[in-house]
Protein backbone atom coordinates (compact mmCIF):
# COMPACT_ATOMS: atom_id res chain seq x y z
CA UNK A 1 0.00 0.00 0.00
CA UNK A 2 2.98 2.08 -0.04
CA UNK A 3 2.80 4.95 -2.64
CA UNK A 4 5.97 6.38 -1.85
CA UNK A 5 9.26 4.68 -1.45
CA UNK A 6 10.20 4.36 2.35
CA UNK A 7 13.88 3.28 3.14
CA UNK A 8 13.71 3.28 6.78
CA UNK A 9 16.70 3.25 9.18
CA UNK A 10 16.94 2.20 12.90
CA UNK A 11 18.66 5.64 14.04
CA UNK A 12 18.26 9.33 12.22
CA UNK A 13 21.53 9.47 12.42
CA UNK A 14 22.19 7.00 10.19
CA UNK A 15 19.23 8.42 7.76
CA UNK A 16 21.09 11.59 7.68
CA UNK A 17 24.15 9.82 7.03
CA UNK A 18 22.48 8.04 3.97
CA UNK A 19 20.99 11.30 2.51
CA UNK A 20 24.44 13.61 3.19
CA UNK A 21 26.29 11.02 1.16
CA UNK A 22 23.60 11.15 -1.33
CA UNK A 23 24.02 14.74 -2.05
CA UNK A 24 27.83 15.00 -1.44
CA UNK A 25 28.10 11.87 -4.33
CA UNK A 26 26.06 14.49 -6.65
CA UNK A 27 27.91 17.15 -5.78
CA UNK A 28 31.33 15.58 -6.57
CA UNK A 29 29.42 14.01 -10.22
CA UNK A 30 28.62 17.57 -11.23
CA UNK A 31 31.83 18.69 -10.14
CA UNK A 32 33.71 16.08 -12.03
CA UNK A 33 31.18 17.71 -15.05
CA UNK A 34 32.45 21.27 -13.83
CA UNK A 35 28.64 22.03 -13.64
CA UNK A 36 26.75 23.02 -10.92
CA UNK A 37 24.18 21.82 -8.75
CA UNK A 38 21.23 23.16 -7.14
CA UNK A 39 20.41 22.18 -4.07
CA UNK A 40 16.75 22.70 -2.43
CA UNK A 41 17.39 23.06 1.50
CA UNK A 42 14.75 22.75 4.75
CA UNK A 43 15.24 23.73 8.34
CA UNK A 44 13.69 22.33 11.64
CA UNK A 45 15.12 20.07 13.52
CA UNK A 46 14.99 17.02 11.23
CA UNK A 47 18.03 18.18 8.41
CA UNK A 48 19.96 19.41 11.28
CA UNK A 49 22.13 16.26 11.26
CA UNK A 50 22.36 16.04 7.59
CA UNK A 51 24.07 19.63 7.58
CA UNK A 52 26.31 18.27 10.61
CA UNK A 53 27.44 15.48 7.89
CA UNK A 54 27.67 17.75 5.30
CA UNK A 55 30.22 20.09 7.12
CA UNK A 56 31.91 16.99 8.16
CA UNK A 57 32.53 15.73 4.94
CA UNK A 58 33.99 19.45 4.07
CA UNK A 59 36.37 19.39 6.61
CA UNK A 60 37.44 16.25 6.57
CA UNK A 61 36.87 14.72 2.85
CA UNK A 62 37.64 17.96 0.93
CA UNK A 63 34.15 17.98 -0.47
CA UNK A 64 33.81 21.14 -1.83
CA UNK A 65 30.34 23.81 -2.38
CA UNK A 66 32.08 25.91 -4.85
CA UNK A 67 29.41 24.66 -7.02
CA UNK A 68 26.62 24.46 -5.23
CA UNK A 69 23.63 26.86 -5.61
CA UNK A 70 20.97 26.82 -2.75
CA UNK A 71 17.25 28.13 -2.73
CA UNK A 72 15.71 27.58 0.75
CA UNK A 73 11.87 26.62 1.47
CA UNK A 74 10.29 29.38 3.57
CA UNK A 75 11.16 32.00 6.24
CA UNK A 76 8.65 33.17 8.92
CA UNK A 77 6.96 36.84 8.28
CA UNK A 78 8.24 39.24 9.43
CA UNK A 79 11.33 38.14 9.96
CA UNK A 80 14.94 40.17 10.82
CA UNK A 81 17.76 37.69 9.88
CA UNK A 82 19.65 38.21 12.89
CA UNK A 83 16.65 36.67 14.89
CA UNK A 84 17.11 33.62 16.99
CA UNK A 85 14.22 32.15 14.90
CA UNK A 86 15.47 33.64 11.48
CA UNK A 87 16.31 30.87 8.75
CA UNK A 88 18.66 32.93 7.63
CA UNK A 89 20.75 32.47 11.13
CA UNK A 90 19.74 28.63 10.97
CA UNK A 91 21.19 28.01 7.87
CA UNK A 92 24.13 30.05 8.50
CA UNK A 93 24.44 28.58 11.76
CA UNK A 94 24.32 25.00 10.70
CA UNK A 95 25.73 24.75 7.63
CA UNK A 96 26.88 27.82 5.19
CA UNK A 97 29.01 29.07 7.32
CA UNK A 98 31.26 26.15 7.76
CA UNK A 99 31.48 25.25 3.99
CA UNK A 100 32.72 27.05 0.81
CA UNK A 101 30.07 27.89 -0.69
CA UNK A 102 29.56 31.58 -2.74
CA UNK A 103 27.42 33.71 -0.67
CA UNK A 104 25.92 34.88 -3.72
CA UNK A 105 24.69 31.01 -4.30
CA UNK A 106 22.34 31.52 -1.57
CA UNK A 107 18.83 32.27 -2.01
CA UNK A 108 16.33 32.40 1.08
CA UNK A 109 12.71 33.78 1.15
CA UNK A 110 13.20 37.54 2.64
CA UNK A 111 11.29 38.10 5.67
CA UNK A 112 12.48 41.86 6.16
CA UNK A 113 10.25 43.01 3.02
CA UNK A 114 7.39 45.34 3.35
CA UNK A 115 4.11 43.36 2.38
CA UNK A 116 3.32 45.09 -0.44
CA UNK A 117 7.06 44.02 -1.94
CA UNK A 118 5.97 40.13 -1.48
CA UNK A 119 4.28 39.26 -4.35
CA UNK A 120 7.18 40.27 -6.45
CA UNK A 121 9.85 38.68 -4.49
CA UNK A 122 8.10 35.18 -4.41
CA UNK A 123 7.91 36.18 -8.89
CA UNK A 124 11.49 36.30 -8.82
CA UNK A 125 12.49 33.43 -6.43
CA UNK A 126 10.72 31.54 -8.83
CA UNK A 127 12.63 33.26 -11.62
CA UNK A 128 15.80 32.37 -10.23
CA UNK A 129 15.63 28.77 -9.64
CA UNK A 130 13.98 28.59 -13.42
CA UNK A 131 16.98 30.65 -14.10
CA UNK A 132 19.41 27.96 -12.52
CA UNK A 133 17.74 24.80 -14.51
CA UNK A 134 15.40 23.85 -11.45
CA UNK A 135 16.65 22.36 -8.53
CA UNK A 136 18.54 19.05 -8.39
CA UNK A 137 17.77 17.79 -5.11
CA UNK A 138 14.93 18.98 -2.71
CA UNK A 139 15.12 17.87 1.02
CA UNK A 140 12.01 18.11 2.95
CA UNK A 141 10.83 17.86 6.62
CA UNK A 142 7.34 17.06 7.44
CA UNK A 143 4.58 19.07 9.79
CA UNK A 144 2.20 17.27 11.63
CA UNK A 145 -0.20 19.13 9.75
CA UNK A 146 1.16 17.40 6.70
CA UNK A 147 2.94 20.60 5.40
CA UNK A 148 5.91 20.60 3.63
CA UNK A 149 7.59 23.92 3.22
CA UNK A 150 5.18 26.18 4.92
CA UNK A 151 2.06 24.79 2.49
CA UNK A 152 -0.28 23.84 5.03
CA UNK A 153 -3.49 22.10 4.48
CA UNK A 154 -5.35 23.72 1.79
CA UNK A 155 -2.80 24.27 -0.53
CA UNK A 156 -2.81 23.31 -3.90
CA UNK A 157 -0.89 20.77 -5.61
CA UNK A 158 0.23 23.61 -8.76
CA UNK A 159 0.89 26.64 -6.03
CA UNK A 160 4.03 28.72 -6.43
CA UNK A 161 5.90 30.87 -3.91
CA UNK A 162 3.85 33.10 -1.73
CA UNK A 163 2.93 34.34 1.32
CA UNK A 164 0.84 32.03 3.52
CA UNK A 165 -0.97 32.00 7.14
CA UNK A 166 0.96 29.38 9.39
CA UNK A 167 -1.78 26.47 10.59
CA UNK A 168 -2.50 26.38 14.73
CA UNK A 169 -1.16 23.02 14.87
CA UNK A 170 2.24 24.73 13.11
CA UNK A 171 2.41 27.68 15.57
CA UNK A 172 2.17 25.29 18.64
CA UNK A 173 4.99 23.41 17.51
CA UNK A 174 6.77 26.52 17.24
CA UNK A 175 5.74 27.84 19.92
CA UNK A 176 8.82 26.76 22.55
CA UNK A 177 11.33 28.29 19.65
CA UNK A 178 9.69 31.76 19.91
CA UNK A 179 9.04 31.36 24.31
CA UNK A 180 5.54 31.00 23.91
CA UNK A 181 2.93 30.62 21.17
CA UNK A 182 1.71 34.38 21.17
CA UNK A 183 5.32 35.11 19.74
CA UNK A 184 5.08 32.90 16.79
CA UNK A 185 4.49 35.30 13.33
CA UNK A 186 1.70 34.51 11.58
CA UNK A 187 2.54 34.45 8.19
CA UNK A 188 5.79 32.73 6.20
CA UNK A 189 7.25 33.22 2.86
CA UNK A 190 7.14 29.65 1.55
CA UNK A 191 7.85 28.05 -2.17
CA UNK A 192 4.49 25.99 -3.61
CA UNK A 193 3.38 22.87 -3.83
CA UNK A 194 3.60 23.23 -7.34
CA UNK A 195 7.66 24.84 -7.40
CA UNK A 196 8.61 21.65 -4.71
CA UNK A 197 7.48 19.14 -7.26
CA UNK A 198 9.45 20.68 -9.80
CA UNK A 199 12.55 19.38 -8.57
CA UNK A 200 14.01 16.22 -10.11
CA UNK A 201 15.07 14.21 -7.24
CA UNK A 202 13.43 14.50 -3.73
CA UNK A 203 14.01 13.53 0.31
CA UNK A 204 11.84 14.00 2.83
CA UNK A 205 13.32 12.94 5.77
CA UNK A 206 10.55 12.30 9.11
CA UNK A 207 12.18 10.76 12.27
CA UNK A 208 10.22 10.18 15.71
CA UNK A 209 6.95 8.90 16.70
CA UNK A 210 5.39 12.32 16.38
CA UNK A 211 5.80 12.02 12.89
CA UNK A 212 4.21 8.37 12.48
CA UNK A 213 0.60 9.15 11.62
CA UNK A 214 1.26 11.77 9.20
CA UNK A 215 3.61 9.79 7.64
CA UNK A 216 1.51 6.91 7.25
CA UNK A 217 -0.97 9.29 5.58
CA UNK A 218 1.18 11.14 3.04
CA UNK A 219 2.17 7.53 1.92
CA UNK A 220 -0.62 5.27 1.92
CA UNK A 221 -3.58 7.94 2.48
CA UNK A 222 -5.72 9.63 -0.46
CA UNK A 223 -4.12 12.22 -2.46
CA UNK A 224 -5.56 15.26 -0.79
CA UNK A 225 -5.09 19.11 -0.25
CA UNK A 226 -5.88 18.52 3.63
CA UNK A 227 -2.39 16.72 3.56
CA UNK A 228 -0.01 18.50 0.79
CA UNK A 229 2.63 15.85 1.52
CA UNK A 230 0.38 14.01 -0.11
CA UNK A 231 0.88 15.51 -3.04
CA UNK A 232 4.33 13.56 -3.46
CA UNK A 233 2.64 10.50 -4.49
CA UNK A 234 2.09 12.12 -8.08
CA UNK A 235 6.42 12.94 -8.10
CA UNK A 236 8.11 10.49 -10.22
CA UNK A 237 11.47 10.65 -7.78
CA UNK A 238 10.45 11.20 -4.35
CA UNK A 239 11.45 9.19 -1.55
CA UNK A 240 10.73 9.03 2.47
CA UNK A 241 13.70 8.95 4.47
CA UNK A 242 12.55 7.25 7.77
CA UNK A 243 13.82 6.18 11.20
CA UNK A 244 11.89 3.12 12.94
CA UNK A 245 10.15 5.46 15.05
CA UNK A 246 8.19 7.58 12.53
CA UNK A 247 7.49 4.19 10.47
CA UNK A 248 5.73 2.68 12.66
CA UNK A 249 2.21 3.10 11.58
CA UNK A 250 3.14 2.13 8.31
CA UNK A 251 1.28 -0.74 6.53
C1 LIG B 1 11.24 24.04 7.31
C2 LIG B 1 10.04 23.47 6.69
C3 LIG B 1 9.04 22.69 7.48
C4 LIG B 1 9.68 21.66 8.42
C5 LIG B 1 8.62 20.92 9.22
C6 LIG B 1 9.21 19.92 10.18
O1 LIG B 1 12.02 24.70 6.35
O2 LIG B 1 9.86 23.68 5.53
O3 LIG B 1 8.19 22.02 6.59
O4 LIG B 1 10.43 20.75 7.65
O5 LIG B 1 7.83 21.86 9.93
O6 LIG B 1 9.94 20.59 11.17
P1 LIG B 1 10.87 19.78 12.19
O7 LIG B 1 11.98 19.20 11.38
O8 LIG B 1 11.39 20.83 13.15
O9 LIG B 1 10.01 18.75 12.82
Amino acid sequence: SEKIPCQVFRLAREASHYVASEIAAFIRQRSDEAKMCVLGLATGSTPVSVYNELVRLHREEGLSFKNVITFNLDEYFPMQPNELQSYVRFMNEHLFDHIDIERGNIHIPDGTLAEEDVPEFCQRYEEQIAEVGGIDIQLLGIGRTGHIGFNEPGSGRNSRTRMITLDRVTRGDAASDFFGEEYVPRRAITMGVGTIAGAAQIYLLAFGEGKAQVVAQSVEGPITPNIPATYLQEHPNTRFVLDEAAAENLA
